[in-house]
């Protein structure tokens, strides 16, 4: 079994299967008067709750910037998810690949092993995330030829030069996705007095972005949010191209 773990999502992969699983990084659990704490629900379920539950209940996100921010609630996530992978075969306790990124110190590496060796793994061996993203690809990274590899996470964004079966470079930078969220929602709540849930930020972003654009004034998007003085529910009507814009600083 082969494993990425992101902040945003976790995938997975099993020998001899063609589909690739994957779920949300994200956990509810609910505490206990005794302090304990159990699972709620997680993945796509957890992040359902996020932002609308009482305040007994925690919606996690254990994994952050291509760390472990949140050991005890990524462990409960882990063990979640195996037994849904693994079903009828759950007996068995998998040998684990676990993507990881070039720069990564031998502190990360030893807690993601504890991580996946308390979460059921029999073994754990790690493999270099550049390479896999290469290989997955079918980039022929033994050539005498260097190629790029950009992953663009949620959190992280990682550049790597392959080149005879080596990094020539590498180098990360604490930007991704969740950025561009962000920048959407602070530029329509500054032009437009609007404030948006992180949702429709990502709506916003996964339907209508685009890198290179055209100041084109006849093409519209519907944005659904608050007014920011009156704290009423607003929806507007705004030119698609304002929302590339919104992200233009966090793409350069
Ligand atoms: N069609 C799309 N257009 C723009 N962004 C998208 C699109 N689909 C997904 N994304 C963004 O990609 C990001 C998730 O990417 P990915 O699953 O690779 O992250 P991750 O591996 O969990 O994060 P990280 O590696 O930073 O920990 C999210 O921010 C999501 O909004
Ligand atoms: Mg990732």
């Amino acid at each position: 079994m082969s494993i990425d773990i992101g902040s945003d999502s976790i995938r997975i992969s099993v020998e001899d299967q063609n589909d690739i699983w994957s779920e949300r990084s994200v956990i509810a659990m609910y505490r206990r008067t005794d302090g304990k704490e159990s699972v709620l629900a997680t993945g796509i379920d957890a992040l359902d709750m996020w932002q609308r539950v009482p305040s007994d209940i925690d919606v996690v996100f254990p994994f952050n910037s291509g760390g472990i921010s949140d050991f005890e609630a990524g462990l409960q996530l882990l063990r979640h998810i195996f037994v849904e992978v693994q079903g009828r075969l759950l007996w068995i306790s998998p040998k684990i690949r676990v993507a990881i990124h070039h720069s990564a110190s031998t502190g990360d590496k030893e807690r993601y092993c504890q991580l996946l060796l308390k979460s059921g793994a029999k073994k754990v061996s790690l493999v270099n995330r550049s390479f896999a993203a290469a290989m997955g690809a079918g980039v022929p990274v033994d050539e005498a030829c260097g190629y790029m590899i950009v992953n663009i996470g949620a959190s992280t964004t990682e550049i790597s030069v392959l080149a005879l079966d080596r990094v020539a470079h590498f180098s990360r930078i604490h930007v991704g996705g969740n950025m561009m969220n962000k920048a959407i929602g602070s530029y329509l709540e500054k032009k437009y007095e609007i404030l948006i849930s992180s949702f429709e930020a990502e709506r916003l972003k996964c339907e209508h972005i685009q890198a290179v654009y055209k100041k084109d004034e006849t093409q519209i998007v519907w944005v659904m949010g608050k007014d920011t003085q009156t704290g009423l529910p607003k929806r507007l009507e705004i030119p698609l191209w304002h929302i590339s814009r919104s992200v233009g600083p966090t793409i350069r």
